[in-house]
Protein backbone atom coordinates (compact mmCIF):
# COMPACT_ATOMS: atom_id res chain seq x y z
CA UNK A 1 0.00 0.00 0.00
CA UNK A 2 1.24 3.55 -0.93
CA UNK A 3 0.72 6.23 1.67
CA UNK A 4 0.84 9.50 0.37
CA UNK A 5 0.55 12.40 3.23
CA UNK A 6 -0.77 15.50 1.21
CA UNK A 7 -0.88 19.38 2.80
CA UNK A 8 -4.28 20.26 2.93
CA UNK A 9 -7.01 19.48 0.17
CA UNK A 10 -5.61 21.41 -2.79
CA UNK A 11 -2.62 19.37 -2.33
CA UNK A 12 -4.43 16.47 -1.77
CA UNK A 13 -6.49 17.08 -5.01
CA UNK A 14 -3.61 17.93 -7.05
CA UNK A 15 -1.84 14.34 -5.95
CA UNK A 16 -5.17 12.27 -6.70
CA UNK A 17 -5.62 14.26 -10.40
CA UNK A 18 -2.00 13.40 -10.83
CA UNK A 19 -2.82 9.33 -10.46
CA UNK A 20 -5.46 9.64 -12.34
CA UNK A 21 -4.01 11.75 -15.04
CA UNK A 22 -1.14 9.79 -15.64
CA UNK A 23 -3.38 6.75 -15.68
CA UNK A 24 -4.94 8.05 -18.64
CA UNK A 25 -1.76 9.40 -20.35
CA UNK A 26 -0.22 6.04 -20.24
CA UNK A 27 -3.29 4.29 -21.52
CA UNK A 28 -5.79 6.38 -23.17
CA UNK A 29 -8.41 4.32 -23.56
CA UNK A 30 -8.92 3.49 -19.92
CA UNK A 31 -11.84 2.79 -17.75
CA UNK A 32 -12.02 4.90 -14.66
CA UNK A 33 -13.91 3.82 -11.99
CA UNK A 34 -15.31 7.21 -10.44
CA UNK A 35 -16.56 8.64 -7.21
CA UNK A 36 -19.22 11.13 -5.87
CA UNK A 37 -19.35 12.78 -2.26
CA UNK A 38 -17.25 15.80 -1.39
CA UNK A 39 -13.53 14.59 -1.27
CA UNK A 40 -13.30 13.94 -5.04
CA UNK A 41 -14.71 17.74 -6.15
CA UNK A 42 -11.32 19.22 -5.88
CA UNK A 43 -9.51 15.82 -8.13
CA UNK A 44 -12.35 16.77 -10.80
CA UNK A 45 -11.47 20.59 -10.66
CA UNK A 46 -7.72 20.07 -10.96
CA UNK A 47 -8.14 17.49 -14.15
CA UNK A 48 -10.27 20.28 -15.74
CA UNK A 49 -7.80 22.84 -15.60
CA UNK A 50 -5.06 19.98 -17.02
CA UNK A 51 -7.71 18.52 -19.73
CA UNK A 52 -7.99 22.87 -20.74
CA UNK A 53 -4.25 23.44 -20.81
CA UNK A 54 -4.29 20.34 -23.55
CA UNK A 55 -2.11 18.11 -20.37
CA UNK A 56 -4.99 15.39 -20.72
CA UNK A 57 -7.42 14.08 -22.79
CA UNK A 58 -10.61 12.02 -21.96
CA UNK A 59 -11.53 11.43 -25.13
CA UNK A 60 -11.16 7.35 -25.32
CA UNK A 61 -11.47 7.04 -21.97
CA UNK A 62 -14.69 5.01 -20.44
CA UNK A 63 -16.32 5.47 -16.89
CA UNK A 64 -18.18 3.48 -14.55
CA UNK A 65 -19.18 5.28 -11.42
CA UNK A 66 -19.31 3.25 -7.85
CA UNK A 67 -22.98 4.38 -6.90
CA UNK A 68 -26.28 6.15 -7.19
CA UNK A 69 -29.14 6.92 -4.85
CA UNK A 70 -33.14 4.97 -5.21
CA UNK A 71 -35.32 6.66 -7.04
CA UNK A 72 -34.65 9.69 -7.93
CA UNK A 73 -33.49 10.70 -11.70
CA UNK A 74 -30.76 12.12 -13.32
CA UNK A 75 -31.90 15.08 -13.60
CA UNK A 76 -32.34 15.58 -10.08
CA UNK A 77 -29.02 18.17 -8.48
CA UNK A 78 -28.69 15.47 -5.57
CA UNK A 79 -28.39 12.85 -8.06
CA UNK A 80 -24.91 11.16 -7.97
CA UNK A 81 -25.31 11.47 -11.97
CA UNK A 82 -26.20 15.12 -11.98
CA UNK A 83 -23.15 15.60 -9.72
CA UNK A 84 -20.73 13.81 -11.85
CA UNK A 85 -21.91 16.05 -15.28
CA UNK A 86 -21.76 19.30 -13.26
CA UNK A 87 -18.42 18.68 -11.18
CA UNK A 88 -16.79 16.98 -14.45
CA UNK A 89 -18.39 15.34 -17.66
CA UNK A 90 -19.36 18.55 -18.83
CA UNK A 91 -16.38 20.39 -18.31
CA UNK A 92 -13.95 17.99 -19.81
CA UNK A 93 -14.03 15.86 -23.90
CA UNK A 94 -15.09 12.47 -22.80
CA UNK A 95 -17.64 11.20 -24.53
CA UNK A 96 -21.17 11.34 -22.64
CA UNK A 97 -21.89 7.74 -24.16
CA UNK A 98 -19.38 6.34 -22.15
CA UNK A 99 -19.69 7.14 -18.88
CA UNK A 100 -21.88 5.39 -16.56
CA UNK A 101 -24.00 5.66 -13.85
CA UNK A 102 -26.47 3.38 -12.61
CA UNK A 103 -29.82 4.17 -13.22
CA UNK A 104 -31.92 5.40 -10.06
CA UNK A 105 -35.15 4.72 -11.77
CA UNK A 106 -34.78 1.71 -13.49
CA UNK A 107 -38.02 -0.10 -13.89
CA UNK A 108 -36.69 -2.96 -11.74
CA UNK A 109 -33.53 -2.40 -9.35
CA UNK A 110 -32.65 -6.01 -8.98
CA UNK A 111 -32.35 -6.06 -13.30
CA UNK A 112 -30.47 -2.87 -13.17
CA UNK A 113 -27.88 -4.27 -10.88
CA UNK A 114 -27.53 -6.96 -13.45
CA UNK A 115 -26.71 -4.68 -16.17
CA UNK A 116 -24.07 -3.03 -14.49
CA UNK A 117 -22.07 -5.92 -13.45
CA UNK A 118 -22.26 -6.81 -16.94
CA UNK A 119 -21.67 -3.76 -18.25
CA UNK A 120 -18.32 -3.26 -15.70
CA UNK A 121 -17.40 -6.84 -16.72
CA UNK A 122 -18.22 -6.41 -20.78
CA UNK A 123 -15.34 -3.64 -20.79
CA UNK A 124 -12.77 -5.66 -18.80
CA UNK A 125 -12.90 -4.18 -15.54
CA UNK A 126 -12.04 -1.23 -14.30
CA UNK A 127 -8.18 0.03 -14.85
CA UNK A 128 -8.48 2.15 -11.72
CA UNK A 129 -11.00 3.08 -9.17
CA UNK A 130 -10.87 6.35 -7.31
CA UNK A 131 -12.66 5.95 -3.58
CA UNK A 132 -13.89 8.05 -1.24
CA UNK A 133 -14.56 7.06 2.30
CA UNK A 134 -17.49 7.45 4.52
CA UNK A 135 -17.07 7.94 8.39
CA UNK A 136 -18.49 4.54 8.71
CA UNK A 137 -16.11 2.74 6.23
CA UNK A 138 -17.95 2.38 3.28
CA UNK A 139 -16.63 2.61 -0.08
CA UNK A 140 -19.35 3.33 -2.72
CA UNK A 141 -22.04 2.38 -0.83
CA UNK A 142 -20.96 -0.74 0.82
CA UNK A 143 -22.30 -0.06 4.11
CA UNK A 144 -20.77 -2.40 7.42
CA UNK A 145 -22.73 -5.25 6.91
CA UNK A 146 -22.02 -9.41 8.31
CA UNK A 147 -20.52 -10.13 4.87
CA UNK A 148 -19.11 -8.18 1.87
CA UNK A 149 -21.76 -7.92 -1.21
CA UNK A 150 -19.72 -8.92 -4.18
CA UNK A 151 -21.76 -7.98 -6.89
CA UNK A 152 -23.80 -4.77 -7.83
CA UNK A 153 -26.69 -4.48 -5.44
CA UNK A 154 -29.22 -2.56 -4.28
CA UNK A 155 -28.75 -1.29 -0.63
CA UNK A 156 -30.32 0.35 2.47
CA UNK A 157 -28.29 3.50 3.49
CA UNK A 158 -27.58 3.65 7.42
CA UNK A 159 -29.09 6.62 9.35
CA UNK A 160 -25.53 7.93 10.07
CA UNK A 161 -24.70 7.55 5.76
CA UNK A 162 -28.03 9.48 5.45
CA UNK A 163 -27.20 12.28 8.05
CA UNK A 164 -23.78 12.61 6.98
CA UNK A 165 -25.31 13.16 3.14
CA UNK A 166 -28.13 15.34 4.13
CA UNK A 167 -25.43 18.44 3.85
CA UNK A 168 -26.53 18.29 0.10
CA UNK A 169 -30.36 18.39 0.67
CA UNK A 170 -33.12 20.19 1.59
CA UNK A 171 -33.69 18.15 4.75
CA UNK A 172 -33.19 14.76 6.26
CA UNK A 173 -36.25 13.77 5.04
CA UNK A 174 -35.45 14.05 1.19
CA UNK A 175 -32.49 11.84 1.76
CA UNK A 176 -33.18 8.53 -0.20
CA UNK A 177 -32.83 5.29 2.18
CA UNK A 178 -31.90 2.83 -1.06
CA UNK A 179 -28.79 3.14 -3.18
CA UNK A 180 -27.18 1.12 -5.90
CA UNK A 181 -24.04 0.52 -5.36
CA UNK A 182 -20.94 -1.47 -7.24
CA UNK A 183 -20.28 -4.22 -4.86
CA UNK A 184 -16.90 -5.34 -3.56
CA UNK A 185 -15.18 -7.47 -6.29
CA UNK A 186 -15.66 -5.10 -9.20
CA UNK A 187 -14.22 -2.77 -6.48
CA UNK A 188 -11.37 -5.21 -5.57
CA UNK A 189 -11.22 -6.52 -9.09
CA UNK A 190 -10.01 -2.92 -9.89
CA UNK A 191 -6.03 -3.00 -11.64
CA UNK A 192 -5.24 0.10 -9.21
CA UNK A 193 -7.05 1.79 -6.32
CA UNK A 194 -7.09 5.58 -5.47
CA UNK A 195 -8.31 6.32 -1.71
CA UNK A 196 -8.62 9.65 -0.75
CA UNK A 197 -9.40 10.88 3.10
CA UNK A 198 -9.80 14.13 3.71
CA UNK A 199 -10.11 16.52 7.19
CA UNK A 200 -9.77 15.53 10.52
CA UNK A 201 -12.97 13.25 10.78
CA UNK A 202 -11.55 10.66 8.65
CA UNK A 203 -8.62 9.98 10.41
CA UNK A 204 -9.81 7.57 12.69
CA UNK A 205 -11.74 5.61 9.85
CA UNK A 206 -8.92 5.55 8.23
CA UNK A 207 -6.59 4.27 10.68
CA UNK A 208 -8.76 1.43 11.42
CA UNK A 209 -9.37 0.55 7.50
CA UNK A 210 -6.02 0.25 6.69
CA UNK A 211 -4.37 -0.68 9.75
CA UNK A 212 -7.20 -2.84 11.86
CA UNK A 213 -8.78 -6.49 11.18
CA UNK A 214 -10.26 -6.98 7.80
CA UNK A 215 -14.23 -7.30 8.79
CA UNK A 216 -17.57 -6.37 6.49
CA UNK A 217 -17.95 -4.31 9.37
CA UNK A 218 -16.13 -1.96 7.78
CA UNK A 219 -15.98 -2.10 4.33
CA UNK A 220 -12.53 -0.29 3.16
CA UNK A 221 -10.73 -2.72 5.47
CA UNK A 222 -10.92 -5.00 2.35
CA UNK A 223 -8.54 -2.95 0.44
CA UNK A 224 -5.34 -4.38 2.76
CA UNK A 225 -5.82 -7.44 0.07
CA UNK A 226 -5.25 -5.49 -2.80
CA UNK A 227 -1.99 -5.07 -4.53
CA UNK A 228 -1.54 -1.81 -5.49
CA UNK A 229 -3.78 0.52 -3.76
CA UNK A 230 -3.03 4.24 -3.36
CA UNK A 231 -4.10 6.56 -0.54
CA UNK A 232 -3.70 9.94 -0.70
CA UNK A 233 -4.43 11.88 2.65
CA UNK A 234 -4.91 15.12 4.40
CA UNK A 235 -6.04 15.01 8.10
CA UNK A 236 -5.31 18.92 8.68
C1 LIG B 1 -21.09 9.01 -0.18
C2 LIG B 1 -20.59 8.23 -1.40
C3 LIG B 1 -19.21 7.65 -1.16
C4 LIG B 1 -18.29 8.69 -0.58
C5 LIG B 1 -18.84 9.13 0.76
C6 LIG B 1 -17.94 10.11 1.49
O1 LIG B 1 -21.73 8.23 0.75
N1 LIG B 1 -21.48 7.19 -1.77
O2 LIG B 1 -18.71 7.15 -2.40
O3 LIG B 1 -17.00 8.18 -0.45
O4 LIG B 1 -20.09 9.75 0.50
O5 LIG B 1 -18.22 11.39 1.09
P1 LIG B 1 -17.38 12.68 1.41
O6 LIG B 1 -16.24 12.64 0.48
O7 LIG B 1 -18.31 13.80 1.12
O8 LIG B 1 -16.98 12.59 2.85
Amino acid sequence: MNLIKANGYKDLSRKAANVISAQVILKPNSVLGLATGSSPIGTYEQLIEWYQKGDVDFSKVTSVNLDEYWGISPENPQSYRYFMNQHFFSHVNINPLNTNVPNGLANDPEEECIRYEKLIADLGGIDLQLLGIGHNGHIGFNEPDVSFEKTTHVVELDETTRQANARFFQSLEEVPDKAITMGIRSIMQSKKILLIANGPDKQDIIQKALFGPVTPELPASILQFHPDVTVVYSFE
